[in-house]
């Protein structure tokens, strides 16, 4: 079977951003593809720095996954860290991907272009290796694997195509060691959908600080909803619900009806966003609640989290350790 991979990178508590754009994909492919899904944690390296923080976030990602549904005897689940071919591979394919490439990679860029922003004279400023080479790690966790689809949010399909590329270089110096296939990317039905909004109406992400954590304590939660951006537009006066946050929100999370008839009532003008945020905690919340709980087992420290992902590295070494044999004997370096 063709096989469907992602990752996450635990840099904060798993948010609905996140859902959207990769965890309910993902859970949709296993169906039909060999999944392998894993916890980025190095990735993460790029920005965390508490180690309190990486390893609780670590936690909370792979919590995630298995609360909403990742069955780990069907699916290869681990964390990046516990898979050391991917780091000696991602030197190999440092060596053959171009400093131009990586200049022009969104993350690297749109760093950039803070400092520029806030009058910074030198631009790199503050911006570590690890980010710079960010994207080739990721060509990585997708060329290793062998992956034909890979869900995310349409933020990282530039790093997915990347990883075509670098591939493609490899094999123009050594040989077809890479199938020649271009990893798909798989971004999230519905137009709206492609980037869900946070609480500010920008698109959620932890760098933004405006994220809805999926386990958020039910309290928080209905604080969060509350507090997103909405206009002051009368209640009786019509409404475009495509223009609100919250409406967006919604429409990703309620059923085809509540949707639908909230719209109707919104365009013709009779009832305000407080309603809205009141349907969408309510659907979040009913959906959620169940979940809290075991989420909590899993999270604590001497939960079966640990003998699952240690489970999963083994698989993952499995499908790896060949890949990176053939990459070494493909390069001169097949003393193994
Ligand atoms: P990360 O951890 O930033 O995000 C995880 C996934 O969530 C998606 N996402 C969103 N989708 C829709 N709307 C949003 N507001 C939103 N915010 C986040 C992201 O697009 C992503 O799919 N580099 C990756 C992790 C990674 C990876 C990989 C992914 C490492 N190696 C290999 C795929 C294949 C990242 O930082 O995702």
């Amino acid at each position: 079977p063709k096989v469907s991979l992602t990752g996450i990178k635990p840099t904060g508590e798993p948010h609905l951003g996140n859902y959207i754009g990769a965890i309910r994909p993902s859970l949709e492919l296993t169906s039909a593809y060999e999944s392998i899904y894993f916890v980025a944690d190095y990735h993460a390296l790029t920005s965390v720095r508490s180690r309190e923080e990486l390893a609780s976030y670590t936690r909370s990602v792979a919590a995630t996954w298995l609360v909403l549904g990742l069955d780990p005897t069907s699916t290869i689940f681990y964390r990046q860290s516990d898979v050391p071919e991917i780091f000696e591979l991602t030197w190999v394919l440092s060596c053959v991907t171009g400093k131009g490439l990586m200049n022009r990679a969104h993350a690297y860029k749109a760093a950039r272009d803070r400092n520029a922003e806030a009058g910074v004279p030198d631009l790199d400023a503050g911006i570590n290796m690890g980010l710079f080479n960010y994207p080739i790690l990721m060509a990585v966790d997708i060329l290793i694997m062998n992956a034909d689809v890979v869900p995310v949010g349409q933020d990282q399909s530039q790093h997915v195509e990347y990883a075509a590329d670098i591939a493609g270089s490899f094999n123009h110096l050594f040989g077809d060691v890479f199938s020649l296939k271009i990893p798909e990317v798989v971004l999230p039905a519905g137009s709206s959908a492609k980037v869900l909004p946070g609480i500010d109406g920008r698109k959620m992400s932890k760098s933004y600080r405006n994220t809805i954590p999926l386990f958020a304590p039910e309290k928080q939660l209905r604080k969060l909803v509350r507090g997103i951006v909405s206009d002051s537009t009368p209640l009786a006066d019509p409404k475009d619900p495509d223009s609100s946050a919250a409406f967006v929100l919604l429409e990703n999370f309620a059923t085809p009806e509540t949707i639908k008839e909230m719209r109707g009532r919104l365009e013709q003008g009779g009832t305000g966003w407080g309603e809205v945020k009141n349907a969408l905690f309510e659907t979040l919340n009913d959906w959620l609640s169940p979940l809290r709980e075991r989420y909590t087992e899993l999270i604590a420290p001497d939960s079966e989290l640990d003998g699952i992902l240690a489970a999963g590295a083994e698989r993952a070494r499995d499908r790896a350790r060949p890949v990176l044999a053939g990459v070494r004997r493909a390069i001169g370096i097949s003393h193994l």
